[in-house]
């Protein structure tokens, strides 16, 4: 029986990771966790109990109260912040734009960083973000770097805006993207970054099927190699 895997999806937003982790999970009948969601709903909860999102000692306050569920559904995950269904509200413009915020702080990342490896230690699993490879499971068996040009991503973004009835420009997409790439980057914590044993995966030009191939295939790869 080929073993199972853990595979860490990294890159910056909108490069395709969540939707490519999602259909890897399917393929293989991984479990998939998508960890900004998580960073969305600390935001969330933040935004409606009015504390500030750069208050760390504020923000791990409010992680003892905080009680997050994911149940799977198609065609996306459900999300329920404190009880309630915050599956659109978290991916709201408004959540997106602050979120980085959220993210750089200590307490969060740490909370966050631990709710992760719990899920991880069920079973095998796809998870995507910023620190899997990195910090998260620093020792998954597969770790993809994906990444695609700004406009590229903001092309996919608007694509995606117009089907849900959002209209954005593209000028302002590319420089939410470039702002949220410059933060998740440079922050101490964490920063988002290729690991040292991750493969790098540029998807610029790559269809979601082409992207979804490839990863199956490095972890093909990656089966023989510990056979
Ligand atoms: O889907 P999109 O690329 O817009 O972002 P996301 O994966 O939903 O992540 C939202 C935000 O959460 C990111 O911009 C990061 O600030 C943060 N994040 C993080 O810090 N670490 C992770 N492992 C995942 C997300
Ligand atoms: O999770 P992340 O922010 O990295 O990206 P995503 O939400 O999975 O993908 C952003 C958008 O790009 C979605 O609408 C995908 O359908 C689309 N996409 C694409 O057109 N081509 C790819 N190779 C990957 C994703």
């Amino acid at each position: 029986m080929t073993r199972k895997m853990q595979i860490a999806i990294d890159g910056p937003a909108s490069a395709g990771k969540s939707t490519v982790a999602k259909l890897v999970a399917k393929k293989l009948d991984y479990i998939y966790c998508d960890t900004g969601a998580m960073y969305r709903a600390v935001t969330y909860a933040a935004l409606k109990q009015g504390v500030a999102l750069d208050d760390d000692a504020a923000l791990k306050k409010m992680l003892t109260n905080f009680e997050l569920k994911f149940v799977p559904a198609a065609p996306e995950q459900l999300v329920y912040v404190n009880g309630e269904d915050a599956t659109q509200a978290i991916r709201l413009p408004e959540i997106t734009n602050q979120v980085s915020l959220v993210s750089a702080q200590a307490s969060v990342r740490q909370e966050m960083t631990a709710k992760q490896q719990e899920i991880a230690a069920a079973g095998a699993i796809v998870m995507d973000g910023r620190d899997i490879g990195t910090t998260v499971l620093p020792a998954a068996e597969v770790k993809i770097f994906m990444v695609a040009s700004v406009h590229e991503r903001a092309v996919r973004r608007y694509k995606e805006n117009i089907s849900k009835g959002i209209e954005t420009s593209m000028e302002t997409l590319e420089q939410e993207i470039s702002a949220r790439d410059y933060k998740d980057s440079h922050r101490e914590i964490s920063p988002l970054t290729q690991a040292s044993d991750a493969i790098l995966l540029d998807t610029t030009s790559l269809n979601i099927e082409e992207v979804v191939e490839k990863i199956l295939y490095f972890v093909k790869q990656a089966q023989k190699n510990e056979n």
